[in-house]
């Protein structure tokens, strides 16, 4: 089979694993001329890269052929995605994860359990009556973007817009190289987003509540702690990483057991092997599909020569198929044990927010499970959206009795 160059074909989108199949068997570390950079699909070669310090996760900046006077215009949105903590090697990494943690605890992500149950109960109980729903736009978006604004102390009618400016700042983060305007649109949406939370904060500031934001503006650790613009840049990273992704698990999770119904069924029939079936949706069809870093000196691995600045692809969900380390990968099956699949990454940066998005997940299918009966695809035609970063659905229409 020839080497598809555009990792955005149609088809790859739609269908990537026997494609990456292919690529992990003829060229597993693969130049890819197009995208200008090597494209990484084996488990082993991924995970040792995750926690190799010759790579480095400092990989906002302008591409070479941005023209000059774009270069100029980004230099903000650049600014603000610098620091995001996934944006940054240690020192300044250790630094300010260190500091989010006291914020963003285990005990925080619990509270959130009972609201949890709420919204999901309520999303479902609007469309049982109707017989079918798109599970993305009427329940999956709407469960973690209302859960990161209660954690972070922001108004639930704000939801539409903070989805807006993230979607538009996707275009950008998540490598949406088609669409036309993406530089424009993600840095309107990211300054949008910056002069809300400019308020939300300085209120926070004279008047702490009980909510994440506060918990962010008072973090202490040893005398230190993070500045207005990291506060500012942290919460934006939140609100982004804190939905766009665990949307696409919960609809990318429920599309899995929809197409294996009697995995489905095994589920229905045994609710506690909801956690390992959350651990299989992830490595099966995880939201996140590759991690980009960059080579800070010249490495070799197996026969090719990763030279100093070159950009890497490590592509996790292929990795998460790779037969060498699971077996049937390309068999749903959650009651699969030790499944140490890569979908939330590895190595320090290694996703904080991965016990709330396994907590809203388990609680946003298993909802699902017990008021949705007879549960099942409207159509099978679906199409997925065109990025290099994450595996998402444009849509999931279902039907139901
Ligand atoms: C299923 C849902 C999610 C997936 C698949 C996911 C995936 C990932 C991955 C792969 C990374 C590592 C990126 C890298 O190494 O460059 C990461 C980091 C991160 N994620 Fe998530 N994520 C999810 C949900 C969340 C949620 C709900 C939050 C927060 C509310 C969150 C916040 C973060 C943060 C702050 C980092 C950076 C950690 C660091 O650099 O130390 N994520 N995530």
């Amino acid at each position: 089979m020839p080497l598809i160059e555009d990792l955005l074909d149609k088809e790859v989108v739609n269908n990537p694993y026997p494609y990456f199949h292919q690529l992990r068997k003829e060229d597993p570390i693969y130049w890819n001329e197009r995208w200008n950079g090597w494209v990484f699909t084996r488990y082993h070669d991924i995970s040792k890269i995750l926690i190799d310090n010759r790579f480095t996760a400092e990989r906002i900046r302008p591409s070479k052929n941005m023209p000059e006077q774009m270069v100029l215009d980004m230099a903000s949105t650049y600014e603000i995605l610098s620091k995001w903590m996934v944006f940054n090697d240690p020192p300044n990494h250790t630094r300010i994860r260190m500091l989010v943690n006291k914020a963003f605890t285990p005990k925080a992500v619990e509270e959130m359990r009972p609201f949890m149950h709420e919204i999901t109960d309520y999303l479902l109980h609007h469309v049982q009556s109707k017989g079918k729903m798109d599970v993305i736009s009427d329940y999956a978006f709407l469960l973690p973007i209302l859960v990161i604004s209660k954690m972070l102390g922001l108004p639930d009618e704000d939801r539409d817009l903070l989805k807006q400016w993230s979607d538009d700042l996707l275009l950008l983060v998540f490598g949406a190289v088609k669409e036309t305007n993406r530089h424009e649109r993600a840095k309107n949406g990211l300054q949008q987003m910056v002069y809300y939370l400019e308020d939300v904060i300085q209120a926070r500031h004279k008047n702490p509540q009980n909510d994440l934001i506060t918990a962010l503006v008072t973090a202490k650790e040893k005398g230190d702690v993070l500045s207005m613009g990291e506060v500012i840049s942290t919460c934006t990273l939140l609100i982004f990483g804190g939905h766009e992704t665990t949307t696409n698990l919960i609809a990318n999770g429920l599309y899995s057991l929809l197409k294996n119904p009697a995995q489905l069924e095994k589920l229905r029939a045994n609710p506690s092997l909801i956690h390992s079936a959350i651990e299989e949706l992830i490595r099966y069809e995880g939201p996140s599909k590759a991690i980009m870093r960059i080579a800070k000196e010249d490495v070799e691995i197996a026969d090719k020569e990763i030279k100093k600045g070159q950009r890497v692809l490590l592509m996790q969900n292929i990795a998460n198929r790779d037969p060498e380390v699971f077996e049937y990968p390309d068999k749903l099956d959650i009651t699969r044990q030790s499944n140490h699949h890569l979908g939330f990454g590895k190595g320090i940066h290694y996703c904080l927010g991965a016990p709330l998005a396994r907590l809203e997940s388990t609680i946003a299918i298993n909802q699902v499970l017990k008021h949705l009966k007879n549960i099942q695809l409207e159509r099978t035609d679906l199409e997925w959206q065109p990025n290099i970063i994450s595996r998402a659905l444009k849509q999931l229409p279902v039907i139901f009795d």
